[in-house]
């Protein structure tokens, strides 16, 4: 825990769909101003577990915090923000119409919203595109578009499901980049990704498995601990070493 406490804390949380336990007893620690990578294969827990983070999702059971607040969390529209998995724009508004409707969710005033979109819309490099509709842009183009309403609020906390999928290289390494000054700044950012060039990128990484944490740690405390040299032979170690 660092001297501020952590960004997340959670405790016991599972999520049960019928017979599916698509997270089961996670206890996550995640300390402010560190990029937190979740990885793990398909259906292991990832989404669902920031979904619950997020009050979409109801826990079956245990707890959690952020930001100090006890989830689910009214009021830190301003602090907290979440970029979902699947794009979740508005296809027949334009780029900046859609980040103008998020700057007016999260209650920005007309000035903050105009320096504020003009920022983000930078650092997702879509400034020249943005009086186009988000129904006539690329795949990744769109994505893009969503990260950054996901910014728009300046955020002290950033859930991102899969941020750069289908984004190019050039642009990835700028998203990367813009993630570490963040950073910087003390701000904390939780990121899922299949990308272990990405996840290497991170302070820690929890490995989930079949809706377990089944390691957590800087990348190089995982693979020294495994003696593996990648990530991904690291994962698979673990998932030896807890007999699934
Ligand atoms: N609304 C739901 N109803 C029933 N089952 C669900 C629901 N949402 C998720 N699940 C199940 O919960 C499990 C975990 O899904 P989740 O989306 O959290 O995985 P994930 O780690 O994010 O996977 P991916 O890498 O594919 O995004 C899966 O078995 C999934 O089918
Ligand atoms: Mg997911």
């Amino acid at each position: 825990m660092d001297e501020l406490g952590p960004a997340v804390a959670v405790k016991g949380l599972c999520k049960e769909y019928g017979t599916i336990k698509a997270v089961q007893d996670l206890d996550l620690s995640i300390p402010s101003g560190c990029i937190y990578g979740l990885i793990g294969p398909n259906g292991s827990g990832k989404t669902t577990t920031i979904k619950m983070l997020m009050g979409l999702v109801r826990p079956t059971r245990g707890t959690a915090e952020m930001l100090g607040h006890v989830i689910p969390i009214k009021g830190l529209g301003l602090k907290v923000s979440y970029m979902p998995q699947e794009t979740a724009l508005y296809a027949d508004l334009t780029v900046s119409e859609n980040v103008q409707f998020f700057s007016e969710l999260y209650g920005l005033g007309p000035e903050l919203m105009r320096s504020r979109e003009e920022e983000v819309l930078k650092v997702v490099g879509l400034s020249e595109r943005k009086d186009d509709l988000v129904g006539h842009l690329s795949g990744g183009m769109q994505h893009r578009a969503s990260l950054a309403c996901a910014m728009v609020n300046d955020p002290q906390l950033m859930f991102l499901d899969e941020p750069t999928v289908g984004v190019d290289p050039e642009l990835r390494a700028g998203f990367w980049d813009h993630f570490n000054m963040l950073k910087k700044e003390g701000r904390t950012v939780v990121l899922t990704t299949h990308y272990m060039d990405e996840a290497c990128r991170c302070d820690v990484v929890g490995m989930m498995h079949k809706g377990r944490l089944i390691a957590e740690g800087a990348p190089g405390e995982l693979l020294q601990e495994t003696g593996q040299s990648n990530l991904e032979d690291a994962f698979l170690a673990f998932i030896r070493r807890c007999g699934r």
